[in-house]
């Protein structure tokens, strides 16, 4: 076999056998097919796709090659949960505790933020003591006597997606469905739930900017996932907005822990309690709507918020931040930015949001940046919301006072005013699942 005769297969549109991919993905991790090649086979994928079947190979192989977490020791249905990236997403923290509470498993692995959009384990990590470092047996004790434990990544899963990601980064070949659907699904074939809802954003804060990509990118994900033999579902969400109306690490703590006391913004709230009762649902707790009534009787009770509190002592850290939020230290310096005249908010564009974000210290411009936990942004006001001259429409936060400067103008660029009220949004869009797309 020869990489050279699959790169011109695949040129030509025609279908690559298992062999084939096999051959061409453990080459690649072996070092005997160089990145050269495999560029090129990269950009043909870009411009000629890929079948379902060589799709679910290929992802398969990535997944095989590295660790393969073993949830075994865990009881009952574990399952996970993965957005394809936004601003403002600090889902996971509401979702893990709520789906405990309801008596369901959540085991999470997660990443750190890079780029314009956030990681939760930097959220986590900004609650002095918690531990993402924990052992595995922890781990998996944790979720038993709790329910949930989110920790960091230590086992080094789909070495082949790591690779592929950093040279798709330098040939262009990042945004494209069948290149982005294998690699999410590697990771999340690999990392050993039983189960698996996707939210896949769509807007100018997203990879996705149409519903239609979106849609198409949930589909393949949801066939990978079905054809591994993980029952996989995905919601098609909207990120052309803020998700809640805090960026930041300590700022989306706080969030979420007044969300899980039944006081978060009503879109994120919305997308919390469908994410918790789809999971509830899969692990076989009930049917979508019995879940969903679950669900929000565990904010309303206050044993979700118990959960987190339990979660975050479990691991290390100072459970009193979670029933003070006062305790959270403050950012040295803020600024807000006042309406100049009355109008609507006609546009934000969301990506602008989280490079405001890393500006004021949010989040990273490189692997090794670090990070200051109590830099971000409060939103006071969103997309279809009319503003009186003088109002806040949003406020700054930084350690840094110069950053707070350059991160407002930075912002400005990002909003588009007017004199109409556009329609508010929904905030989710779509179902996406193996009987097909259903619009919500
Ligand atoms: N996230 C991933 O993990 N992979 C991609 O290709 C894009 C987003």
């Amino acid at each position: 076999m020869r990489m050279y005769d699959i790169i011109d297969k695949k040129k030509k549109g025609k279908e690559l056998s298992d062999e084939e991919i096999r051959y061409m993905i453990n080459g690649y991790v072996d070092g005997s097919i160089p990145d050269y090649q495999m560029s090129a086979f990269l950009m043909a994928v870009y411009y000629m796709g890929m079948s379902d079947n060589e799709l679910l190979e290929m992802t398969i192989a990535m997944e095989k090659s590295g660790d393969i977490v073993d949830l075994s020791a865990i009881s009952g249905i574990k399952v996970d949960k993965h957005s394809t990236g936004g601003v403002g997403d600090k889902t996971t923290l509401v979702v893990g505790p709520v789906v405990a509470a309801c008596g369901g498993k959540v085991a999470k692995m997660s990443g750190r933020g890079l780029g314009f959009t956030g990681g939760t384990i930097d959220k986590l990590e900004s609650i002095p003591g918690y531990r993402i470092d924990i052992s595995e047996r922890e781990f998996y004790d944790n979720v038993n006597n709790i329910g949930v434990s989110i920790i960091g990544q230590s086992a080094e899963i789909a070495t082949a997606d790591k690779k592929l990601y950093a040279l798709r980064d330098v040939t262009a070949t990042v945004d494209s469905i069948p290149l982005i659907a294998s690699s999410i699904m590697s990771k999340k074939l690999a990392s050993g739930s039983d189960k698996i809802v996707l939210d896949v954003t769509v807007g100018s804060g997203a990879f996705m900017k149409s519903v239609e990509d979106a849609i198409s990118l949930a589909s393949k994900m949801v066939t990978i996932g079905e054809g591994a033999g993980k029952e996989t579902v995905a919601y098609i969400t909207n990120m052309d907005i803020p998700l809640g109306v805090s960026v930041g690490n300590n700022l989306e703590v706080i969030e979420a822990i007044e969300t899980l006391n039944g006081n978060g913004p009503d879109d994120f709230n919305e997308i919390c309690i469908q994410f918790s009762a789809e999971m509830l649902c899969l692990a076989g707790k009930g049917k979508i709507e019995e879940c969903k009534i679950m669900a929000k009787e565990a904010i309303n009770n206050g044993s979700a918020l118990k959960k987190f509190s339990d979660m975050v002592q479990a691991q290390g850290g100072n459970k009193d931040y979670i029933y003070d939020i006062d305790m959270f230290d403050k950012a040295l310096y803020s600024e807000k930015w006042i309406a100049e005249k009355d109008c609507y908010i006609e546009h934000m564009d969301t990506e602008i949001c989280g490079k405001t974000s890393v500006i004021l210290g949010a989040g990273r411009e490189i692997k090794e940046s670090d990070v200051d936990y109590t830099a971000g942004i409060k939103f006071y006001k969103k997309t279809g919301d009319f503003i009186k001259k003088g109002d806040v429409i949003a406020e700054l936060f930084s350690s840094d006072k110069d950053k707070i400067k350059q991160a407002i103008s930075f912002l400005k660029n990002g909003y588009r005013f007017g004199d109409k009220q556009v329609e508010k949004q929904k905030t989710i869009i779509a179902f996406v699942s193996s009987s097909g797309v259903v619009f919500l």
